[in-house]
């Protein structure tokens, strides 16, 4: 009988990053993308020492309870609003998540959904699909707004929100930030970004980037109240949670013309979009994106490896996963008690 440790890997993954894992471990990889449900996903927990799963799989104190095996979940992202953390510590088990490795594919990311949504690139590549350029077009058809020295307003300034910040100087915006807690002088200075209020940022940006991490206290962070301060004609992008926008009330200020588009490429109800939203030729959408670059996307798998092994006490980092997010089961572990 085998004696190594198993591990679950929830979606398919690279075939020499699995190999890599299947070095150390027993896997058990799925061959298919599919949404496991709560029911199926508490089974196949039960059954393996660790995990890499997907944002779509989400683990909470039920998806836990009796599950005296698993030490390790390790997220394919770096958001994990799938993860109920507190009851991960709870229970003893380590989650890990993918930061750092995304940031700069992600920020490349959010420039082109601001580009293609206020250059409108969407609606004019369907309409000339649709075979519409006919003859002559109008001088005034097709009018975007410009990004070029305009103000530049990003709602959370992690190391994405930095990285969008540092890209703006290329296109002379000015840039301004909102973030709890202010970033130190030296930082600011490198993304030459500049702290303002909330209020401040809605009213003052034409285009606002969300890369806010999404929690409960966040949820509809930009509701109709905060649309309707918006300036006039901006353009609203959301790269991070969907939850974090009232997509109803986004679909009316842009009917209402208050804003001018928006580029989505997150959903509060993925994979379903909003029919309202569906409904708009001014709305950029995608499939959740953002760090789907194949460098990146294999870098994550990397790191998603690292961690579960590492968490799991083999490899060459065993002990010492490069991304926990809740260290505290570590310290427990080392300390031969519950976390
Ligand atoms: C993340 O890493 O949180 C992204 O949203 C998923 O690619």
């Amino acid at each position: 009988m085998s004696k190594r440790l198993k591990v679950w890997v929830s979606r398919p993954l690279f075939a020499d990053v699995l190999a890599r894992l299947e070095q150390y471990v027993d896997i058990d990889a799925e061959a298919v993308e599919r949404v496991h449900d709560a029911q199926e996903l508490k089974q196949r927990l039960a059954a393996v020492d660790g995990a890499i799963i997907g944002l779509a799989d989400r683990v909470d104190a039920a998806t836990l309870a009796g599950n005296h095996r698993l030490k390790v979940i390790s997220n394919l992202a770096v958001g994990y609003n799938n993860l109920d953390v507190e009851a991960l510590t709870k229970a003893g088990v380590l989650a890990c998540n993918t930061p750092e490795v995304l940031n700069e594919t992600t920020a490349d990311y959010a420039w082109a959904l601001l580009l293609a949504a206020a250059r409108r690139v969407g609606a004019a590549e369907r309409w000339l699909r649709a075979g519409r350029w006919r003859g002559a077009m109008r001088f005034d058809d097709w009018l975007g707004v410009d990004l070029h020295g305009k103000t530049l307003g990003i709602l959370g300034m992690g190391r994405i929100g930095q990285a969008i910040a540092r890209r703006a100087g290329g296109f002379d915006m000015r840039v301004l930030y909102h973030n709890r807690s202010r970033l130190p002088e030296l930082v600011e200075h490198g993304c030459a970004a500049h702290w303002v209020d909330k209020a401040s940022l809605l009213r003052e940006s034409d285009h606002l980037v969300l890369v806010l991490p999404y929690t409960a206290e966040n949820h509809h962070i930009i509701g109709a109240a905060e649309l309707a301060s918006m300036k006039q004609g901006s353009v609203l992008v959301n790269i991070a949670r969907g939850g974090l926008v009232d997509e109803a009330a986004l679909a009316a200020a842009l009917r209402e013309g208050r804003l001018a588009a928006a580029g989505l490429d997150v959903f509060e109800d993925e994979p379903v979009v909003h029919p309202d939203l569906l409904a708009l030729e001014q709305v950029v959408l995608s499939p959740h994106l953002g760090s789907a670059s194949a460098d990146t996307r294999r870098n994550m798998a990397g790191l998603a490896v690292d961690n579960v092994l590492a968490g799991l006490g083999v490899g060459p980092g065993a002990g010492r996963p490069p991304a926990p997010i809740n260290p505290r089961v570590l310290a427990m572990r080392e300390r031969g008690g519950k976390a």
